[in-house]
C-alpha cells in the first residue's frame, strides 16, 4: 500500500519534470506533447486561453496560426526585437511553434476593457478603413495569414510595438510601411486607441 503510493508519487514527479521542461518534452518519441501541454509554458504571461493579463503582454487568443508561427520564428532569430520572447523562443522547434499556433488560434477572441481616449478612438475609426483594413480585417478582429489580431489588444503593448516600428528596430512589410509612414504620429496613435477599443 505504502509502496504503491510512493510509486505513484514518483511517477507524478517524473511526469511533472517532463511537463515543466516544455520544449524538451518533444524529445520523447513515445509520448508526443499535445499543443495544450506545450502552450502551458506560455500561460504565466499569456493566460491559459491566450487572454494576457499584463498590459505589455499581447493577447494571443484567436490569432491566426501563421501569425504566431511567424512571430516565434522572428523572435528566435532575433529579427524581431523583444524583451523576453527571444530567449524563450530559442528553446523550441518549428514543430513546437506549429503546436502553439494551433492552440492559440483555437482560443476564442478575448474582448478587453481598457481606458482609451474617446476622441482618438473616433479619429482612428475614421481613417482605419482607408489605411489598415486591407490586412487588419474586420476592424482588426480577424487575423489573415501572418497578420495579428489587433482588436482589443492591450494599448500599452501596441504603443510599445509602434515605437519599435518607428525606431526601425521592428521591421514592417513594405505594404504596411506605405500606409504607416504617410500618417502623422497623432493619427497612428489614434489608430492604436481605436483597435484597443474594438470588442
Ligand atoms: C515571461 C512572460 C512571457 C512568457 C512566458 C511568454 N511570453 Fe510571449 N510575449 C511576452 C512579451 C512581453 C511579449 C512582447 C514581446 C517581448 O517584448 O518579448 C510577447 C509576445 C508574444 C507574441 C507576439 C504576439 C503579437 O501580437 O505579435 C507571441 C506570438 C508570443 N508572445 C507567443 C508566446 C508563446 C507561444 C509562449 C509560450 C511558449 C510565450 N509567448 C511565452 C511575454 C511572455
Ligand atoms: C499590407 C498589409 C498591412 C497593412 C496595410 C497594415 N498592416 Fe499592420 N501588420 C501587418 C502584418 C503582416 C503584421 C505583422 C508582421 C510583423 O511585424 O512581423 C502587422 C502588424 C502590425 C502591428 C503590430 C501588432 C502586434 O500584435 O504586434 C501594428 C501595431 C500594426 N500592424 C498597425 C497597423 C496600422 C495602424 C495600419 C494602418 C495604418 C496597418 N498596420 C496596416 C500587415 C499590414
Amino acid at each position: 500500500m505504502k509502496t504503491d503510493r510512493m510509486k505513484t508519487a514518483l511517477l507524478g514527479t517524473a511526469a511533472f519534470a517532463g511537463f515543466a521542461l516544455g520544449g524538451a518534452a518533444s524529445a520523447s518519441p513515445s509520448v508526443p506533447p499535445t499543443p495544450e501541454m506545450i502552450s502551458f509554458a506560455c500561460a504565466g504571461c499569456h493566460g491559459t486561453s491566450g487572454a494576457s493579463a499584463g498590459l505589455t503582454m499581447p493577447t494571443l487568443a484567436s490569432h491566426s496560426k501563421a501569425s504566431i508561427v511567424d512571430a516565434m520564428k522572428k523572435f528566435k532569430t532575433g529579427e524581431r526585437p523583444s524583451t523576453v520572447m527571444g530567449r524563450l523562443a530559442k528553446g523550441y522547434s518549428d514543430a513546437d511553434f506549429a503546436a502553439m499556433g494551433d492552440f492559440f488560434s483555437r482560443q476564442k477572441f478575448h474582448p478587453t476593457h481598457q481606458v482609451v481616449d474617446a476622441a482618438k478612438v473616433k479619429r482612428g475609426a475614421d481613417i482605419e478603413e482607408a489605411n489598415c483594413s486591407r490586412c487588419h480585417l474586420d476592424q482588426g478582429k480577424e487575423g489573415k495569414d501572418d497578420t495579428p489580431v489587433m482588436a482589443s489588444q492591450w494599448l500599452e503593448y501596441l504603443k510599445m510595438q509602434a515605437a519599435l516600428y518607428d525606431s526601425g528596430a521592428r521591421k514592417m512589410s513594405k505594404d504596411m510601411a506605405d500606409k504607416w509612414n504617410r500618417l502623422s504620429k497623432e493619427d497612428r496613435e489614434a489608430l492604436l486607441h481605436f483597435y484597443a477599443s474594438v470588442k
